[in-house]
């Protein structure tokens, strides 16, 4: 297979760009000429961000499972698809092929309407990472069921709302699975969870772990006695239409509970596996390895759909970077000789952590480019990365998009386009970047390519203002589940017409983005989205809480931290077993991975006489910038302050 879009210079890039500009149209469709479709397209794009309302390709008929599978069996039957390496490296890989893969598939499809799954149902998916995990996305992709992964960290609390918001009727899980030391229970999480929610009529357990686990009969079912009673190795792919909704992924926002990201079937497989191919110069034959779970959208986008669309061999690793050493990334590297590899800026800083001593004895010979993704990578972690990993010989891609965005939006492509240590660089061909200031008014020079052409000679300033997009991309978010307003209010009403991203850039003289972070009140933990009130309202479910306040603070590895201000009512005398219980609370609401890392007890918050937490302050007491606080006089009582200051954890 060959990629006739595939850019192959920056002339290429900077034409190629120019075009996707000018005319749209004919540059997405020239590239959706590459896929197999059922039908092909009546119209091209179709959109408006008021409502907002994007429709791509429609009129075709397509299923995405036949571009990730069926049309590589002429010619890669045989080649790996999906590399497995368990978390415990004594234990043995799995290397499942294009056949075996499309097969394994087509089994389970099968299993999944046996088991009363219909088209256009929703399946909570809440599984390690396995095959079995990638082989349930794509048959629930297969079948026209809606895909709802819920990632293995989630407490039963959260994956309970995310049941009920989608309605999803069955859950696809495991006894279990490993990460590091740790054994997770995800049966047992599962069983929690189901008992907050009537909706779930069937249970499918993968066996993993070999745990013992409680099944209850008549709903749930193991997979491999469900696969015993499956004689047919084939399964013809349901027609979709292109805008059918292809997945839900939950992702969380400045306010209220996490919402459902929804994605369709052709933009997202035409623009996944465009970037896929444009940003990491994919070349037939490489093996790829993505270590983010498929839990987040890297996973969706970048572990299954777009390699496999492109007919790449992805690795998908269970376990964690450092376990049971911190070399366990390059051990992999090197056992299948990688030659693309993208992870995380907090990876990249925790293995920093160890020094050079684990690289000893490896040879990463194999790697030409290396990618970052989920938050910004400061300087030193790119250097080190550069330096230690790519030997200097590997590009570096830092790739800047969201859940929201289904795929990359700005990166620089490797090899073709210069990086720039923390600087996502220039946008993709059909990406118009606008930075705005408060008002919405365009931030003069931030246009980048409007007429498709970035002032890399121009002698000016490096800009500032909040990120927004102009135009829509194939896999721009269509809704969120079951609550239209609700996204247009969140990305398309700050600044009328144009899709607002929540982060802040600068845009260097030359046209390169750098992303400086969220400007709403979503934190972004070890590339982990985390919404402040949502951290909030699990605190303020601890008995004697009266409210609290969550901000973010500079933390070395996880690039931001969660610091919690909270009070608790005045009979109360705190104790460490406060502390305590106030993390259990956040650990049973959300799950671990919003756990706060400082709580600090205050007798009040800071608050304006309209009765409105001065978050801005409780911030900058956390980042430890204790002088310079503002304005404090509109404060009710500015003695807080005083207080807060002093007890700084
Ligand atoms: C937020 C989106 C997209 C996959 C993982 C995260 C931040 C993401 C970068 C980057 C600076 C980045 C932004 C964005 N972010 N990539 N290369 N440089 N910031 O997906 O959970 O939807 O979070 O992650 O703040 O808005 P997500």
């Amino acid at each position: 297979m060959s990629f006739p879009y595939q850019i192959k210079s920056f002339e290429e890039y900077l034409e190629q760009y120019k075009i996707s500009i000018e005319q749209p149209e004919k540059f997405w469709g020239g590239v959706a000429e590459n896929f197999t479709w059922k039908k092909k397209w009546d119209k091209v794009l179709e959109w408006n961000f008021k409502e907002p309302r994007v429709r791509w390709f429609e009129g075709a008929k397509l299923n995405i499972t036949e571009n990730c599978l069926d049309r590589h069996l002429a010619d890669k039957a045989d080649q790996p698809a999906i590399i497995w390496e368990p978390n415990d490296p004594s234990q043995k890989n799995r290397i499942l092929s294009y056949r075996e893969l499309y097969i394994s598939v087509c089994r389970f499809v099968q299993v999944l309407k046996n088991n009363g799954v219909r088209k256009g149902d929703r399946v909570c998916i809440y599984m390690p990472m396995i095959p079995e995990l990638a082989i349930a996305v794509l048959a629930c992709a297969r079948m026209g069921a809606i895909h709802s992964v819920v990632f293995g960290g989630f407490s039963a609390q959260s994956i309970a709302d995310r049941i009920e918001d989608a309605k999803c009727n069955i859950v696809i899980t495991a006894d279990g699975g490993n990460r590091g030391p740790k054994d997770i229970r995800l049966k047992s999480v599962i069983d929690e969870a189901l008992q907050k929610t009537s909706y779930i009529q069937k249970v499918i357990v993968c066996k993993h772990l070999g745990n013992e686990v409680s099944m209850i009969s008549g709903r749930d079912v193991w997979w491999h006695d469900e696969l015993a009673k499956i004689t047919q190795d084939e399964m013809p792919a349901e027609t979709m239409d292109a805008e059918d909704m292809l997945f839900i992924l939950y992702t969380s926002g400045s306010t209220g509970k996490p919402k459902g990201v929804v994605h369709s079937c052709a933009g997202y497989m035409i623009y996944t596996t465009y970037s896929f191919v444009n940003v990491f110069q994919y070349k037939p034959g490489d093996i790829y390895f993505c270590t983010a779970d498929v839990g987040w959208i890297t996973g969706h986008s970048y572990t299954i759909y777009g390699p496999l669309c492109a007919g790449a061999t992805t690795i998908m690793f269970e376990g964690i970077p450092s376990f049971p050493d911190a070399g366990r990334f390059w051990d992999i590297v090197d056992k299948y000789k990688v030659n693309i590899f993208y992870t995380a800026p907090t990876a990249i800083r925790s293995l920093m952590g160890f020094g050079t001593e684990p690289l000893k004895n490896k040879s990463l010979q194999s790697l030409r480019v290396l990618g970052t993704v989920g938050e910004p990578i400061n300087e030193e972690a790119w250097h080190w990365y550069d330096e230690n990993i790519g030997r200097h010989r590997c590009p570096i891609v830092d790739t800047w998009w969201q859940t929201e965005t289904g795929g990359i939006m700005i990166s620089n492509l490797a090899g073709i386009s210069h990086g720039k240590p923390s600087y996502a660089t220039l946008p993709l061909p059909g990406i118009i970047p606008l930075l705005v200031d408060e008002k919405g008014h365009p931030v003069p020079g931030s246009d980048a390519g409007k007429d498709g052409v970035f002032r890399r000679d121009a002698k000016g300033d490096t800009v500032s203002g909040n990120l927004c997009i102009r135009f829509p991309w194939p896999s721009i978010i269509r809704t969120t589940y079951g609550d239209h307003e609700r996204c247009r209010l969140n990305y398309f009403a700050t600044y009328p017409d144009l899709y607002f991203t929540g982060d802040g850039a600068l845009r260097d003289a030359e046209g390169n983005y750098r992303i400086t972070g969220r400007v709403d009140d979503v934190l972004n933990v070890s590339g982990h989205r985390i919404g402040t009130a949502e951290v909030e309202n699990a605190i303020n479910m601890y008995p004697d809480v009266v409210e609290s306040a969550v901000v973010g603070f500079p933390h070395d590895i996880k690039g931001q931290g969660i610091y919690a201000f909270v009070t608790l009512n005045r009979q109360h005398h705190v104790s460490g077993d406060d502390k305590t219980g106030v993390s259990k609370m956040v650990n049973q609401v959300i799950g671990a991975i919003a756990k706060p890392d400082k709580i600090q007890f205050v007798s009040g918050l800071p608050k304006t006489r309209s009765g409105k937490i001065m978050r801005r302050i409780l911030r900058k007491i956390a980042e430890g910038e204790m002088e310079n606080l503002g304005d404090i006089s509109t404060l009710v009582d500015p003695t807080v302050v005083e207080e807060i200051k002093a007890g700084r954890l």
